[in-house]
Protein backbone atom coordinates (compact mmCIF):
# COMPACT_ATOMS: atom_id res chain seq x y z
CA UNK A 1 0.00 0.00 0.00
CA UNK A 2 1.13 3.24 -1.09
CA UNK A 3 1.36 6.77 0.93
CA UNK A 4 -1.95 8.80 0.36
CA UNK A 5 -1.57 12.84 0.52
CA UNK A 6 -3.61 14.69 2.97
CA UNK A 7 -5.32 16.32 0.18
CA UNK A 8 -6.43 13.63 -1.40
CA UNK A 9 -7.55 11.96 1.74
CA UNK A 10 -9.59 15.03 2.49
CA UNK A 11 -11.43 13.94 -1.08
CA UNK A 12 -12.13 10.24 -0.74
CA UNK A 13 -15.43 8.96 1.05
CA UNK A 14 -15.43 8.19 4.87
CA UNK A 15 -16.19 4.38 4.42
CA UNK A 16 -13.72 2.78 6.59
CA UNK A 17 -10.82 1.78 4.23
CA UNK A 18 -7.55 1.53 5.25
CA UNK A 19 -5.02 3.88 4.54
CA UNK A 20 -1.24 4.84 5.04
CA UNK A 21 -0.61 8.92 5.78
CA UNK A 22 2.73 10.55 7.07
CA UNK A 23 3.73 14.05 7.77
CA UNK A 24 4.67 16.59 10.63
CA UNK A 25 2.69 16.77 14.07
CA UNK A 26 1.28 20.31 14.18
CA UNK A 27 -1.31 19.79 17.84
CA UNK A 28 -1.52 16.65 19.86
CA UNK A 29 -4.58 17.47 22.17
CA UNK A 30 -5.56 15.04 25.10
CA UNK A 31 -3.42 12.26 24.22
CA UNK A 32 -5.67 11.08 21.49
CA UNK A 33 -6.09 13.54 18.93
CA UNK A 34 -3.26 14.54 16.49
CA UNK A 35 -3.39 17.23 13.57
CA UNK A 36 -0.96 15.70 10.95
CA UNK A 37 0.08 18.36 7.94
CA UNK A 38 1.99 17.03 4.87
CA UNK A 39 1.94 20.22 3.35
CA UNK A 40 -0.52 19.02 0.52
CA UNK A 41 -2.91 21.64 1.44
CA UNK A 42 -3.14 23.75 4.25
CA UNK A 43 -5.63 21.46 6.14
CA UNK A 44 -4.44 18.96 8.59
CA UNK A 45 -5.98 15.21 8.64
CA UNK A 46 -7.04 14.28 12.21
CA UNK A 47 -6.12 11.47 13.52
CA UNK A 48 -7.71 9.84 16.06
CA UNK A 49 -5.04 7.79 18.88
CA UNK A 50 -6.73 5.26 21.23
CA UNK A 51 -4.09 5.55 23.96
CA UNK A 52 -5.07 2.31 25.45
CA UNK A 53 -3.91 0.56 22.54
CA UNK A 54 -0.36 2.00 22.56
CA UNK A 55 2.73 2.31 24.95
CA UNK A 56 2.78 5.55 26.94
CA UNK A 57 7.08 5.40 25.36
CA UNK A 58 5.64 5.94 21.71
CA UNK A 59 2.59 8.93 22.79
CA UNK A 60 5.32 10.56 24.69
CA UNK A 61 7.52 10.90 22.09
CA UNK A 62 4.28 12.61 19.80
CA UNK A 63 4.54 16.55 19.96
CA UNK A 64 4.62 19.60 17.45
CA UNK A 65 7.14 18.97 14.73
CA UNK A 66 7.38 15.08 15.15
CA UNK A 67 7.38 13.19 11.80
CA UNK A 68 4.88 10.31 11.53
CA UNK A 69 3.40 7.01 9.78
CA UNK A 70 0.02 6.38 10.68
CA UNK A 71 -1.74 2.96 8.80
CA UNK A 72 -5.41 3.46 9.70
CA UNK A 73 -8.98 3.58 8.47
CA UNK A 74 -10.89 6.72 7.10
CA UNK A 75 -14.49 7.64 8.86
CA UNK A 76 -16.23 10.37 8.53
CA UNK A 77 -15.38 12.79 11.74
CA UNK A 78 -17.10 12.78 15.14
CA UNK A 79 -16.33 16.18 16.23
CA UNK A 80 -16.49 19.54 14.60
CA UNK A 81 -14.02 21.16 12.52
CA UNK A 82 -13.62 18.48 9.89
CA UNK A 83 -15.19 16.13 8.11
CA UNK A 84 -13.11 13.04 7.92
CA UNK A 85 -10.20 11.61 10.59
CA UNK A 86 -7.99 8.77 10.89
CA UNK A 87 -8.62 5.98 13.61
CA UNK A 88 -4.72 4.94 13.61
CA UNK A 89 -4.06 1.22 13.45
CA UNK A 90 -0.25 1.82 13.90
CA UNK A 91 1.74 4.82 14.72
CA UNK A 92 5.36 5.00 13.50
CA UNK A 93 7.91 7.98 14.76
CA UNK A 94 10.27 8.61 11.65
CA UNK A 95 11.46 11.29 13.21
CA UNK A 96 11.07 12.60 16.73
CA UNK A 97 11.25 16.57 17.71
CA UNK A 98 13.03 17.41 21.06
CA UNK A 99 9.75 20.22 22.61
CA UNK A 100 12.30 21.74 24.40
CA UNK A 101 15.07 22.56 21.39
CA UNK A 102 12.27 22.95 18.67
CA UNK A 103 11.68 26.45 18.12
CA UNK A 104 8.12 26.63 16.58
CA UNK A 105 5.25 25.96 19.53
CA UNK A 106 1.73 24.70 18.72
CA UNK A 107 0.67 29.27 19.68
CA UNK A 108 1.18 31.81 17.59
CA UNK A 109 4.54 33.59 16.84
CA UNK A 110 5.04 36.92 15.46
CA UNK A 111 6.28 37.57 12.15
CA UNK A 112 9.65 39.14 13.23
CA UNK A 113 10.37 36.06 15.34
CA UNK A 114 9.74 33.46 11.99
CA UNK A 115 11.74 35.64 10.18
CA UNK A 116 14.63 34.76 12.35
CA UNK A 117 14.39 30.76 11.91
CA UNK A 118 13.07 31.13 8.29
CA UNK A 119 14.14 27.56 7.80
CA UNK A 120 11.45 26.42 9.83
CA UNK A 121 9.09 28.91 9.08
CA UNK A 122 7.70 27.56 6.38
CA UNK A 123 5.77 24.97 8.72
CA UNK A 124 3.80 27.09 9.55
CA UNK A 125 -0.17 27.65 8.18
CA UNK A 126 1.21 31.61 7.32
CA UNK A 127 3.93 30.32 5.02
CA UNK A 128 2.50 27.54 3.60
CA UNK A 129 -0.36 29.56 2.92
CA UNK A 130 2.23 32.79 1.60
CA UNK A 131 4.50 30.21 -0.62
CA UNK A 132 1.39 27.96 -2.35
CA UNK A 133 0.51 31.51 -3.73
CA UNK A 134 3.60 32.60 -4.83
CA UNK A 135 4.03 28.99 -6.52
CA UNK A 136 0.73 29.36 -8.09
CA UNK A 137 1.25 32.88 -9.28
CA UNK A 138 5.00 32.04 -10.83
CA UNK A 139 2.46 29.81 -12.65
CA UNK A 140 -0.02 32.15 -14.26
CA UNK A 141 2.57 34.63 -15.44
CA UNK A 142 3.86 32.02 -17.34
CA UNK A 143 0.21 30.91 -18.52
CA UNK A 144 -0.66 34.62 -19.08
CA UNK A 145 2.07 35.13 -21.42
CA UNK A 146 2.09 31.78 -23.01
CA UNK A 147 -1.90 32.15 -24.08
CA UNK A 148 -0.60 34.87 -25.48
CA UNK A 149 2.13 33.87 -27.70
CA UNK A 150 4.95 35.74 -25.80
CA UNK A 151 8.23 33.80 -25.88
CA UNK A 152 9.85 33.57 -22.72
CA UNK A 153 13.62 34.58 -22.66
CA UNK A 154 16.46 33.70 -20.12
CA UNK A 155 18.61 36.97 -19.63
CA UNK A 156 21.96 36.71 -17.78
CA UNK A 157 22.43 36.88 -14.47
CA UNK A 158 25.76 38.17 -15.21
CA UNK A 159 26.05 41.18 -17.19
CA UNK A 160 28.86 44.28 -17.78
CA UNK A 161 25.90 46.93 -18.13
CA UNK A 162 23.83 49.57 -15.64
CA UNK A 163 20.68 48.44 -17.33
CA UNK A 164 18.61 51.21 -15.24
CA UNK A 165 21.99 53.46 -14.84
CA UNK A 166 21.47 54.06 -11.12
CA UNK A 167 24.56 53.05 -9.92
CA UNK A 168 23.10 49.84 -7.44
CA UNK A 169 24.92 46.66 -8.73
CA UNK A 170 26.72 44.16 -6.98
CA UNK A 171 30.56 43.53 -8.40
CA UNK A 172 31.50 39.65 -9.35
CA UNK A 173 34.43 39.28 -9.47
CA UNK A 174 37.05 36.02 -8.77
CA UNK A 175 39.71 38.38 -7.21
CA UNK A 176 41.21 37.32 -4.47
CA UNK A 177 40.16 40.95 -2.44
CA UNK A 178 43.54 40.96 -0.30
CA UNK A 179 45.57 40.93 -3.63
CA UNK A 180 43.62 43.12 -6.44
CA UNK A 181 45.85 43.11 -9.49
CA UNK A 182 46.54 46.77 -10.28
CA UNK A 183 47.67 48.50 -13.83
CA UNK A 184 50.96 50.30 -13.94
CA UNK A 185 48.72 53.86 -12.59
CA UNK A 186 47.32 52.36 -9.46
CA UNK A 187 43.60 50.89 -10.82
CA UNK A 188 42.25 48.11 -10.44
CA UNK A 189 43.14 45.85 -13.85
CA UNK A 190 39.96 44.22 -14.90
CA UNK A 191 41.22 42.97 -17.70
CA UNK A 192 42.61 40.28 -15.33
CA UNK A 193 39.63 39.72 -13.95
CA UNK A 194 37.49 36.05 -14.58
CA UNK A 195 35.38 37.90 -17.59
CA UNK A 196 38.08 40.17 -18.60
CA UNK A 197 36.17 43.11 -17.45
CA UNK A 198 34.06 44.74 -14.62
CA UNK A 199 30.80 42.44 -14.34
CA UNK A 200 27.83 42.48 -12.33
CA UNK A 201 24.71 40.62 -11.06
CA UNK A 202 22.21 42.25 -13.38
CA UNK A 203 19.27 44.59 -11.91
CA UNK A 204 16.94 44.16 -15.11
CA UNK A 205 16.59 42.10 -17.95
CA UNK A 206 15.34 44.81 -20.00
CA UNK A 207 18.07 45.46 -22.38
CA UNK A 208 17.98 41.96 -23.89
CA UNK A 209 14.62 41.60 -23.77
CA UNK A 210 14.64 44.16 -26.37
CA UNK A 211 16.80 43.21 -28.58
CA UNK A 212 14.57 39.68 -28.30
CA UNK A 213 11.41 42.22 -28.95
CA UNK A 214 13.50 43.03 -32.11
CA UNK A 215 13.33 39.33 -33.24
CA UNK A 216 10.39 37.66 -31.96
CA UNK A 217 8.06 40.93 -31.23
CA UNK A 218 6.67 40.02 -28.02
CA UNK A 219 8.40 38.50 -25.30
CA UNK A 220 9.10 38.17 -21.58
CA UNK A 221 12.09 37.55 -18.66
CA UNK A 222 11.15 36.36 -15.26
CA UNK A 223 14.02 35.70 -13.08
CA UNK A 224 16.29 37.26 -10.47
CA UNK A 225 17.51 40.74 -9.87
CA UNK A 226 19.79 42.57 -7.82
CA UNK A 227 19.98 45.71 -6.11
CA UNK A 228 22.66 46.89 -3.64
CA UNK A 229 20.58 50.05 -2.42
CA UNK A 230 20.72 50.81 1.06
CA UNK A 231 16.67 50.44 1.47
CA UNK A 232 15.80 48.88 4.80
CA UNK A 233 11.96 48.93 4.05
CA UNK A 234 8.98 46.96 3.97
CA UNK A 235 9.13 46.98 0.18
CA UNK A 236 12.82 46.08 -0.74
CA UNK A 237 15.25 43.27 -1.04
CA UNK A 238 18.53 42.95 -2.00
CA UNK A 239 17.73 40.20 -4.84
CA UNK A 240 14.18 39.94 -5.85
CA UNK A 241 11.81 38.75 -9.00
CA UNK A 242 11.01 40.63 -11.91
CA UNK A 243 8.95 39.90 -14.98
CA UNK A 244 9.95 41.92 -17.87
CA UNK A 245 7.51 41.94 -21.74
CA UNK A 246 8.91 43.70 -23.90
CA UNK A 247 6.82 44.52 -27.24
CA UNK A 248 7.95 45.55 -30.17
CA UNK A 249 5.08 48.15 -32.17
CA UNK A 250 3.66 48.55 -29.27
CA UNK A 251 3.07 52.54 -27.48
CA UNK A 252 2.62 53.34 -24.06
CA UNK A 253 -0.80 52.91 -24.24
CA UNK A 254 -0.79 49.34 -25.21
CA UNK A 255 1.75 48.85 -22.64
CA UNK A 256 -0.67 50.04 -19.94
CA UNK A 257 -3.13 48.31 -20.95
CA UNK A 258 -0.89 45.01 -20.80
CA UNK A 259 -0.20 45.71 -17.97
CA UNK A 260 -3.12 46.11 -16.40
CA UNK A 261 -4.80 43.24 -17.72
CA UNK A 262 -1.81 41.47 -16.78
CA UNK A 263 -2.01 42.41 -12.83
CA UNK A 264 -5.77 41.64 -13.06
CA UNK A 265 -5.45 38.28 -14.70
CA UNK A 266 -2.96 37.36 -11.33
CA UNK A 267 -5.14 38.67 -8.88
CA UNK A 268 -8.04 36.44 -9.77
CA UNK A 269 -5.77 33.36 -10.69
CA UNK A 270 -5.16 33.70 -6.96
CA UNK A 271 -8.70 33.97 -6.05
CA UNK A 272 -9.96 31.47 -8.35
CA UNK A 273 -7.21 28.64 -7.02
CA UNK A 274 -5.79 29.45 -3.68
CA UNK A 275 -9.58 29.96 -1.58
CA UNK A 276 -8.45 28.23 1.52
CA UNK A 277 -5.08 30.46 1.62
CA UNK A 278 -6.59 33.64 0.69
CA UNK A 279 -9.42 33.30 3.86
CA UNK A 280 -6.92 32.25 6.17
CA UNK A 281 -4.42 35.06 5.62
CA UNK A 282 -7.56 37.79 5.51
CA UNK A 283 -8.75 36.37 8.98
CA UNK A 284 -4.90 36.66 9.80
CA UNK A 285 -4.86 40.25 8.75
CA UNK A 286 -7.95 40.93 10.59
CA UNK A 287 -6.60 39.32 13.69
CA UNK A 288 -3.46 41.29 13.29
CA UNK A 289 -5.03 44.81 12.44
CA UNK A 290 -6.92 44.78 15.93
CA UNK A 291 -3.82 45.35 17.35
CA UNK A 292 -3.45 48.70 15.42
CA UNK A 293 -4.65 52.07 15.60
CA UNK A 294 -7.85 52.81 13.80
CA UNK A 295 -5.71 54.90 10.94
CA UNK A 296 -3.16 52.11 10.07
CA UNK A 297 -5.41 49.51 9.59
CA UNK A 298 -6.68 48.82 6.13
CA UNK A 299 -9.62 50.03 4.87
CA UNK A 300 -11.19 46.70 3.01
CA UNK A 301 -10.30 42.66 4.30
CA UNK A 302 -8.31 41.02 1.69
CA UNK A 303 -10.39 39.09 -0.66
CA UNK A 304 -12.80 42.62 -1.02
CA UNK A 305 -9.70 44.35 -2.01
CA UNK A 306 -8.60 41.66 -4.55
CA UNK A 307 -12.22 42.29 -5.90
CA UNK A 308 -12.36 45.63 -6.11
CA UNK A 309 -9.16 45.60 -8.16
CA UNK A 310 -10.18 43.57 -11.00
CA UNK A 311 -13.46 44.51 -11.19
CA UNK A 312 -12.57 48.88 -11.64
CA UNK A 313 -10.44 50.22 -14.38
CA UNK A 314 -6.82 51.76 -13.09
CA UNK A 315 -7.12 55.59 -12.77
CA UNK A 316 -4.56 57.29 -15.35
CA UNK A 317 -3.71 60.24 -15.01
CA UNK A 318 -0.04 62.01 -15.87
CA UNK A 319 2.71 63.10 -13.28
CA UNK A 320 1.90 66.78 -13.80
CA UNK A 321 -1.65 66.00 -12.54
CA UNK A 322 -0.39 63.93 -9.91
CA UNK A 323 1.91 67.01 -8.78
CA UNK A 324 -1.35 69.11 -8.91
CA UNK A 325 -3.74 66.80 -7.24
CA UNK A 326 -1.09 66.52 -4.54
CA UNK A 327 -0.23 70.47 -4.53
CA UNK A 328 -3.83 71.27 -3.94
CA UNK A 329 -4.50 68.76 -1.28
CA UNK A 330 -5.57 70.10 2.08
CA UNK A 331 -3.49 67.04 3.10
CA UNK A 332 -0.46 69.34 1.94
CA UNK A 333 -1.95 73.22 2.81
CA UNK A 334 -1.69 71.53 6.13
CA UNK A 335 2.05 70.36 5.52
CA UNK A 336 1.65 67.07 6.86
CA UNK A 337 3.61 65.69 3.95
CA UNK A 338 6.98 65.19 5.34
CA UNK A 339 8.98 66.06 1.71
CA UNK A 340 8.35 69.36 -0.17
CA UNK A 341 5.60 68.72 -3.30
CA UNK A 342 6.84 70.44 -6.31
CA UNK A 343 6.77 69.57 -10.49
CA UNK A 344 10.10 67.36 -10.50
CA UNK A 345 10.56 65.72 -7.40
CA UNK A 346 10.56 61.89 -7.27
CA UNK A 347 7.20 61.34 -5.41
CA UNK A 348 7.88 59.87 -2.14
CA UNK A 349 5.87 56.92 -0.70
CA UNK A 350 3.45 59.66 1.73
CA UNK A 351 2.91 60.94 -1.97
CA UNK A 352 2.09 57.69 -3.66
CA UNK A 353 0.10 56.38 -0.89
CA UNK A 354 -1.88 59.84 -0.80
CA UNK A 355 -3.06 59.32 -4.44
CA UNK A 356 -3.91 55.90 -4.56
CA UNK A 357 -5.42 55.14 -1.33
CA UNK A 358 -7.02 58.91 -0.26
CA UNK A 359 -7.41 60.54 -3.77
CA UNK A 360 -8.63 57.93 -5.80
CA UNK A 361 -8.92 54.69 -3.61
CA UNK A 362 -7.84 51.89 -6.43
CA UNK A 363 -4.94 51.29 -8.45
CA UNK A 364 -3.30 54.39 -10.49
CA UNK A 365 -1.16 54.55 -13.44
CA UNK A 366 1.24 58.03 -13.42
CA UNK A 367 2.62 58.88 -16.79
CA UNK A 368 4.95 61.02 -18.44
CA UNK A 369 7.46 61.60 -15.61
CA UNK A 370 10.47 64.32 -15.81
CA UNK A 371 12.94 62.90 -17.63
CA UNK A 372 15.54 63.96 -15.02
CA UNK A 373 14.01 61.10 -12.46
CA UNK A 374 13.88 58.44 -15.08
CA UNK A 375 16.16 56.44 -16.93
CA UNK A 376 18.21 56.68 -20.11
CA UNK A 377 16.07 54.35 -22.62
CA UNK A 378 12.42 56.46 -21.94
CA UNK A 379 11.41 57.95 -24.95
CA UNK A 380 11.04 61.49 -24.36
CA UNK A 381 8.54 63.59 -25.08
CA UNK A 382 7.67 66.57 -27.84
CA UNK A 383 7.64 69.17 -24.54
CA UNK A 384 11.37 68.18 -23.99
CA UNK A 385 10.73 68.15 -20.56
CA UNK A 386 9.26 64.70 -19.73
CA UNK A 387 9.38 60.85 -21.07
CA UNK A 388 6.85 58.38 -21.98
CA UNK A 389 7.13 56.44 -18.29
CA UNK A 390 4.58 54.66 -16.42
CA UNK A 391 4.52 53.74 -13.04
CA UNK A 392 1.40 51.38 -11.50
CA UNK A 393 1.03 52.13 -7.25
CA UNK A 394 -1.28 49.56 -5.46
CA UNK A 395 -3.23 50.43 -2.36
CA UNK A 396 -0.30 49.19 0.71
CA UNK A 397 2.33 48.27 -1.49
CA UNK A 398 3.25 51.62 -3.95
CA UNK A 399 5.16 50.92 -7.18
CA UNK A 400 4.00 47.52 -8.23
CA UNK A 401 5.40 48.09 -12.19
CA UNK A 402 7.55 50.31 -13.80
CA UNK A 403 7.54 50.65 -17.26
CA UNK A 404 8.35 53.09 -20.76
CA UNK A 405 7.84 53.33 -23.98
CA UNK A 406 11.14 52.49 -25.10
CA UNK A 407 13.48 55.58 -27.25
CA UNK A 408 13.61 53.79 -30.55
CA UNK A 409 15.16 56.98 -32.17
CA UNK A 410 19.01 56.79 -32.29
CA UNK A 411 20.18 60.55 -32.37
CA UNK A 412 17.74 61.22 -29.33
CA UNK A 413 19.05 57.86 -27.52
CA UNK A 414 22.64 58.94 -28.13
CA UNK A 415 21.77 62.48 -26.98
CA UNK A 416 20.33 61.35 -23.97
CA UNK A 417 23.00 58.23 -22.96
CA UNK A 418 25.89 61.27 -23.72
CA UNK A 419 24.00 63.49 -21.40
CA UNK A 420 23.80 60.56 -18.80
CA UNK A 421 27.39 59.68 -18.85
CA UNK A 422 26.55 56.28 -20.48
CA UNK A 423 29.12 54.92 -22.79
CA UNK A 424 28.10 54.50 -26.49
CA UNK A 425 30.90 52.62 -26.93
CA UNK A 426 30.08 49.74 -24.41
CA UNK A 427 26.39 49.71 -25.50
CA UNK A 428 27.39 49.44 -28.98
CA UNK A 429 24.60 46.22 -29.10
CA UNK A 430 22.23 47.65 -27.52
CA UNK A 431 22.12 51.44 -29.74
CA UNK A 432 22.13 48.87 -32.89
CA UNK A 433 18.60 48.07 -32.66
CA UNK A 434 18.09 51.17 -33.32
CA UNK A 435 20.51 51.18 -35.73
CA UNK A 436 18.77 47.87 -37.68
CA UNK A 437 15.49 48.14 -38.23
CA UNK A 438 14.32 49.89 -35.39
CA UNK A 439 10.82 49.97 -34.30
CA UNK A 440 8.59 51.68 -31.26
CA UNK A 441 8.39 49.30 -28.65
CA UNK A 442 7.87 49.29 -24.66
CA UNK A 443 7.99 47.24 -21.86
CA UNK A 444 7.52 46.90 -18.33
CA UNK A 445 9.14 45.15 -15.12
CA UNK A 446 6.50 43.77 -12.50
CA UNK A 447 8.06 43.52 -8.95
CA UNK A 448 7.11 39.57 -8.21
CA UNK A 449 7.95 40.25 -4.64
CA UNK A 450 5.16 43.27 -4.74
CA UNK A 451 2.54 41.02 -6.07
CA UNK A 452 2.70 38.21 -4.00
CA UNK A 453 2.76 41.05 -1.25
CA UNK A 454 -0.61 42.48 -2.77
CA UNK A 455 -2.21 39.26 -3.32
CA UNK A 456 -1.77 37.99 0.20
CA UNK A 457 -1.72 40.85 2.22
CA UNK A 458 1.82 40.31 3.92
CA UNK A 459 3.20 43.64 5.11
CA UNK A 460 6.66 43.25 4.90
CA UNK A 461 8.21 41.98 1.86
CA UNK A 462 10.68 39.48 3.55
CA UNK A 463 7.66 37.89 4.46
CA UNK A 464 6.86 36.46 0.44
CA UNK A 465 9.95 35.25 -0.23
CA UNK A 466 11.18 31.91 1.38
CA UNK A 467 15.17 33.69 1.79
CA UNK A 468 15.30 37.25 1.64
CA UNK A 469 18.16 39.12 1.13
CA UNK A 470 18.92 42.79 2.36
CA UNK A 471 21.34 45.09 4.10
CA UNK A 472 23.33 43.47 6.14
CA UNK A 473 21.08 39.89 6.11
CA UNK A 474 22.25 36.66 4.13
CA UNK A 475 20.99 34.27 6.07
CA UNK A 476 20.48 30.45 5.17
O1 LIG B 1 11.04 50.40 -11.75
P1 LIG B 1 12.14 49.41 -11.94
O2 LIG B 1 13.49 49.76 -11.43
O3 LIG B 1 12.16 49.16 -13.51
C1 LIG B 1 13.04 48.39 -14.19
O4 LIG B 1 13.90 47.69 -13.71
C2 LIG B 1 12.77 48.37 -15.67
N1 LIG B 1 13.96 47.82 -16.35
C3 LIG B 1 11.54 47.56 -15.96
C4 LIG B 1 11.18 47.49 -17.41
O5 LIG B 1 10.69 48.47 -17.95
N2 LIG B 1 11.43 46.36 -18.03
O6 LIG B 1 11.71 48.00 -11.33
C5 LIG B 1 10.53 47.36 -11.75
C6 LIG B 1 9.75 46.85 -10.55
C7 LIG B 1 9.30 47.94 -9.59
O7 LIG B 1 8.11 48.53 -10.03
C8 LIG B 1 9.11 47.15 -8.32
O8 LIG B 1 7.87 46.46 -8.32
C9 LIG B 1 10.21 46.11 -8.41
O9 LIG B 1 10.57 46.00 -9.77
N3 LIG B 1 11.39 46.48 -7.62
C10 LIG B 1 11.74 45.90 -6.45
N4 LIG B 1 11.15 44.94 -5.72
C11 LIG B 1 11.76 44.57 -4.57
N5 LIG B 1 12.90 45.10 -4.11
C12 LIG B 1 13.53 46.10 -4.80
N6 LIG B 1 14.69 46.59 -4.34
C13 LIG B 1 12.94 46.54 -6.03
N7 LIG B 1 13.28 47.45 -6.96
C14 LIG B 1 12.33 47.40 -7.91
MG1 LIG C 1 10.68 52.19 -10.86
Amino acid sequence: MKRTKICDVLTLPSNQQELIVMGWVRTFRNNQFIALNDGSTIQNLQIVVDFNRFSEELLKKIHTGTSLKIVGKLIPSQGKGQTHEIIANTVEILGECHPEQYPLQAKKHSLEFLREIAHLRMRTSTFQSVFRIRNGLAYAIHQFFQNKGFIYIHSPVITASDAEGAGEMFQVTTFNLSNVPKTNSGKVSFSDDFFGKSTYLTVSGQLEAELAAMAFSNVYTFGPTFRAENSNTPRHLAEFWMIEPEMAFYDLTDNMDLAEEMLKYLIKYTLDNYPDEIRFLEQRQIDEEKQKPQNERSTMPLIEKLQFCIQNPFERITYTKAIEILEKSTYNQKKKFQFLVKWGIDLQTEHERYLVEKEFNKPVIITDYPKEIKAFYMRQNEDGKTVKAMDILFPGIGEIVGGSQREERIELLEKRMKEMNISANDMYWYLETRRFGTVPHAGFGLGFERLVQFCTGMNNIRDVIPFPRSPKNCEF
